[in-house]
């Protein structure tokens, strides 16, 4: 396989490919497990979750729907401004069934704060959070992911969905970017 020309900006790779895919193999089948027999609704948060949603979806052994919601991001910072806006609604009623929020990576907490309360607002039955990432050092607000693939340290990470300035989602691992790149 020829190299990717975006891995020239990585200072190093945090999580390889077959770590990612045989973890995320084991959440699903823990919330298969959980879920059984309930309305399971996957709410993926555009952009940065949706590597990690189709991979968890796809190995989801049960029946379950799906919807998107994307909200404001960080732009091209690297920290979190603590505003959260819906940039794109639900299309389908979540009303009376079980959300589970799919995150890429949950920071400060803020935006599942969000997220969890504008869920509670719709009536669901529940509401839970499975996060790829978790970087619990930067927490603002105390909220816990439900599933969580990894715990990082507090470094900036791309790849896997996640990306600097709309860069770096294709890549195949989750991996740290030279400083450089983002204080040029
Ligand atoms: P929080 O509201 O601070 O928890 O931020 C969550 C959002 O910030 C995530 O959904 C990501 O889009 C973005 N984010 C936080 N940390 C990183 C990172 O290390 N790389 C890329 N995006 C990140």
């Amino acid at each position: 396989m020829t190299k990717h020309p975006l891995m020239e900006d990585i200072a190093h790779v945090l999580i390889t490919e077959r770590q990612i895919l045989s973890r995320i193999d084991a959440m699903a089948d823990e919330i298969a497990a959980d879920y059984r027999d309930k309305d399971l609704v996957l709410v993926g948060i555009l952009k940065g979750a949706v590597v990690f949603f189709a991979e968890l979806y796809k190995s989801l052994r049960m029946p379950a729907a799906i919807d998107f919601m994307a909200i404001s991001s960080y732009g091209a910072a690297t920290h979190s401004t603590g505003t959260v806006r819906v940039l794109k609604d639900l299309d389908i009623s979540v009303e009376g069934k079980h959300v589970l929020i799919v995150e890429d990576i949950v920071d400060s907490g803020l935006t599942l704060q969000y997220l969890k309360t504008n869920m509670l607002a719709r009536s669901v039955a529940s509401v839970r959070v499975a996060t790829l990432l978790d970087k619990p050092e930067r927490r603002k607000v105390d909220i816990q992911p439900d599933y969580c693939g990894f715990t990082i340290p507090n470094e900036f990470v791309v790849g896997y969905g996640l990306d600097y300035n709309e860069r770096y989602r294709n890549l195949r691992e989750v991996c740290v970017l030279k400083p450089e790149i983002y204080t040029r």
